[in-house]
């Protein structure tokens, strides 16, 4: 006997002016959502597999890739950075990791749980790795994999990725980059950078849902993990040969199965996550049809402005300035201030989100986003008027009204 009350809880109603102003999710773009309203067909339809070709085709742009592998893995972004990972190494593999935040803590972890050996090449928490650090320590190491991080949001660090694929070559290693944080609000030049895997998710910069991580595979890649091809076998057909090395360790991340899904095989992998498909298809239509260059700007000019208030208001912005993410911005928690009971107060008195953080930064920082649709100058502004009266309202008086002036000055230099 069931003793949920007799009209259960009712129908679904969050509340819908929610302003999402922490490091991801951000709120999701109307078009997108009314995207995901589609009818839902099979993942054999026709007509269901043309609109996977084209979300192949519109992502190849948003990555700014000719990557023929470039599809959606069904998950949050983590799980593509787990298929990326799992597909590429196996144990006994050396993988080593960019790492200067918990998300290079998190490719550490995945490596270890791939049973490859984890080597690091590290900066303190605020800073970036110099890439001659990452060609010396590939050139002595030669790992199977690079794994870095793009965009680290609990630091709001932007690692500098240039020249990633030559070090890679030239160390006889794949490269792999989370890109979950930066992908629609930064530049992510996969083939410019000549990183050989590269991953996202909707819901930061590209404006959609957490649930689907696009993936971009270089044919490098896509050899390499064909290569560990072993095919389920109540699917495999005569001609399907398993290779000899040791099969990848996850069913479900296995990117070469997966591929052989996306491929005109339209191998039967996993049941399509069509609505998840309708979103990332919609997100993409919207990034390239206001376009790269000009969103990429519109994120940079939203982080400054945010800047700028932040400092108008005598707060002090975490970590290195000079490798700061366009859409993620760090502020010390003032002293005498509780970070918890001011971003209450922002969501219950003026219905806006901001981020806590982790690890050593717990308690130290806040983290401010200014992502896909909020990073428009009325949303900043609002974000910082609002903290400027939660403050006061936490016993910290910052300059009236100077948070506003800052923010729009740097929209009025930008061109508004
Ligand atoms: C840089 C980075 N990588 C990975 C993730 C994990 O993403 P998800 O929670 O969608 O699995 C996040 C989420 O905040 C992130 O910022």
């Amino acid at each position: 006997m069931s003793d949920l009350p007799p009209d259960f809880f009712g129908e679904i109603d969050p509340p819908d002016r929610r302003l999402l102003m922490g490091p991801g999710p951000s709120n999701v773009h109307p078009r997108v959502l009314r995207a995901m309203s589609a009818a839902v067909l099979g993942q054999f339809d026709p007509e269901f597999t043309t609109t996977m070709n084209e979300v192949m085709a519109l992502y190849r742009a948003v990555f700014e890739t000719k990557n023929r592998w470039t599809m959606m893995i069904d998950g949050t972004s983590r799980a593509a950075i787990e298929a990326a990972m799992v597909s590429v190494l196996e144990p006994g593999d050396t993988v080593l990791v960019v790492s200067s935040g918990r998300f290079g803590l998190l490719l550490q972890e995945i490596g270890q749980r791939c049973q490859a050996k984890v080597e690091i090449v590290e900066a303190p928490w605020g800073e970036i790795v110099a890439m001659e650090r990452v060609a010396e320590a590939a050139k002595r190491i030669r790992p199977r994999l690079i794994a870095c991080v793009h965009g680290d949001t609990s630091t709001t660090m932007a690692q500098p990725l240039e020249g990633l694929g030559v070090i890679a070559r030239d160390s006889g290693a794949l490269s792999y980059v989370d890109a979950t944080a930066t992908l629609g609000g930064m530049p992510v030049p996969v083939d410019a950078w000549g990183a050989d895997i590269v991953s996202a998710g909707l819901q930061k910069c590209l404006g959609g849902p957490p649930g689907i991580a696009p993936i971009t595979i270089s044919d490098r890649a896509a050899e390499r993990i064909y290569a560990r091809r072993h095919v389920e076998k109540g699917i495999a057909g005569a001609t399907d040969k398993a290779s000899n090395s040791p099969p990848i360790a996850s069913n479900y991340f296995d990117l070469a199965m997966v591929m052989d899904y996306w491929s005109e095989k339209r191998f039967n992998h996993h049941t399509e996550a069509a609505s998840m498909i309708y979103a990332a298809r919609e997100c993409a239509r919207i990034v390239l049809g206001e376009g790269l260059e000009k969103r990429f700007r519109r994120h940079q000019t939203a982080g400054a402005a945010m800047v700028a208030g932040i400092e108008a208001m005598g707060l002090k912005v975490y970590g290195d300035r000079a490798n700061k993410m366009f859409n993620a911005c760090g502020v010390f928690i003032p002293q005498g201030v509780n970070g918890d009971s001011l971003r209450k107060r922002m969501r219950e008195e003026f219905e806006i989100e901001i981020g806590t953080s982790f690890g050593p930064l717990a308690g130290k920082i806040w983290r401010i986003g200014t992502m896909a649709g909020n990073a428009r100058r009325h949303h900043v502004v609002h974000t910082l008027m609002a903290m400027e009266a939660a403050l006061r309202r936490e016993g910290f008086t910052a300059p009236a009204g100077a948070a506003a002036d800052a923010a729009l000055a740097v929209y009025d230099k930008a061109g508004g």
